[in-house]
């Protein structure tokens, strides 16, 4: 499953938990590929504990996970624990290839996952969490203004405030949009509230406080006309002094097939919080177009987690009054999108034949002072070493320093 597939692989080495026969038998049945789709894919591993590792699976397109119990300190013995078997739908995909992501938070899992054997339905959810209170939460499926055949790159957390009731899951996803007259990629920041525990009458067991806004991540054409890196490949957060405030590396590429190219665009919380703080997206009818909404905005504002200190008549979700859960069912898309810090790409790779699929970067001291450098996989098994210089004047400076072939193309 690439090099993170591996890693979690030689991490589990010495645990035998395959797939069950009669999964790989249906597998098999359903056309699928035996030794690249009909075995148990690790898709998910996280600490949960000192003791024990949360560990999810693809099962032959029959999700699960369990519980893994690490004993010993630096032999780490590890050992899955049969009787704690679980399905794993909502958690983790069927699909090994499919674009996934979790992370694990105050034992809570938050998964960007589909939720079916085709990946149609695609959902963010919470499951998991210190009993009693253990069930799921996840997106309105009877929307499609919410999340729409998405593909899931990453999420985090982070503090917004220094109030704990605000601390959010901020996460990244590309899907299927309506928002031009037809039907193209879009890439997406999101958010919901760490203690959303869903409606009391509608959204029962859906997120409440769940909102959406676009990534942009353009340049400026000859002929006027932007070209946008639409599909979102790679997030990296690097993180800064304040911890609200990581800087927000992002990985593009094309949508177009004539036109191939990537980008790295990097964003700031502050504009991201920007993007959610100004006004909601609207739509009239499956007709129309997004504009932006201009009438009454409920109290309290949708999308702000509950907290005693704001409002001691809200201390849940459940609290929010009817109004402010039918709006955002409707009105989950931030009018407002999110541009780049420097207002276009720190780096672009077009015309090439390869496309950038992964980043991090490195804090680096040189001589001349700090420079941020970018390491970029992309899907031809290389890894470009870059540096991206802002100018006084905003524009940018690329200067790749090394280019090295780590994989094989198969
Ligand atoms: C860790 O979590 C597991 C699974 O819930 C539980 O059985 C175990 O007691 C926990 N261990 C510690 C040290 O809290
Ligand atoms: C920005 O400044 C650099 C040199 O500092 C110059 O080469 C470049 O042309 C300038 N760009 C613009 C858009 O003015």
């Amino acid at each position: 499953v690439g090099p993170r597939g591996s890693l979690v692989i030689a991490l589990l080495g010495g645990i035998y938990w395959p797939a069950s026969r009669d999964r790989v038998e249906m597998c098999k049945l359903a056309g699928k590929n035996v030794n690249l789709e009909c075995a148990n894919f690790v898709r998910a591993l996280h600490n949960f504990n000192r003791t024990h590792v949360y560990a999810c699976g693809t099962g032959a397109f029959h999700p699960n996970c369990a519980f893994i119990e690490v004993t010993g300190n630096r032999d780490g013995v590890f050992q899955l624990l049969s009787g704690t078997v679980e399905s794993g739908r909502l958690k983790c995909p069927f699909d090994p290839l499919q674009p996934f992501t979790s992370v694990l938070a105050d034992q809570y899992l938050y998964a960007g996952t589909s939720s079916d054997f085709l990946g149609k339905d695609t959902t963010f959810t919470r499951s998991l969490g210190p009993p009693p209170d253990q069930h799921y939460i996840r997106t309105d499926i009877s929307e499609d203004y919410w999340i729409n055949e998405a593909r899931f790159i990453s999420a985090h957390p982070i503090a917004d405030t220094y109030n704990p009731d605000d601390d959010k899951i901020y996460f990244f996803f590309r899907e299927v949009s309506w928002e031009g007259n037809d039907k193209s990629i879009l890439s997406r920041v999101a958010r919901v509230c760490k203690n959303d525990v869903g409606g009391l009458r509608s959204l029962t067991n859906k997120w409440t406080t769940f909102l959406k806004a676009r990534l942009v991540c353009s340049i400026p054409g000859p002929d006027g006309v932007d070209t946008h890196f639409d599909e979102l490949q790679d997030i990296f957060l690097l993180p800064t002094r304040d911890d609200k405030n990581p800087v927000v590396y992002a990985v593009f590429t094309t949508s177009s097939s004539i036109f191939r190219g990537s980008a790295v665009c990097v964003y700031s919380m502050a504009d991201i919080r920007a993007a959610f703080n100004g006004p909601y997206a609207h739509k009239e009818g499956p007709d129309h177009r997004w504009v932006e909404y201009e009438g009454r905005i409920p109290y309290p504002r949708p999308g702000t987690c509950p907290s005693k200190t704001y409002d001691p008549k809200i201390k849940t979700t459940k609290d929010f009054p009817d109004e402010v859960v039918s709006f955002i069912r409707f009105h989950p898309l931030m009018y407002r999108s999110v541009y780049p810090l420097t207002g276009r790409p720190v780096f672009t790779r077009v015309r090439v034949d390869y496309v950038l699929t992964q980043i991090v970067v490195d804090r680096v001291l040189a001589e001349d002072g700090q420079y941020e450098v970018m390491f970029l996989g992309t899907d031809a098994g290389s890894v470009l070493k870059v540096v991206s210089i802002t100018q006084e004047n905003w524009s940018t400076e690329e200067v790749v320093l090394e280019e090295l072939q780590i994989f094989q193309v198969l």
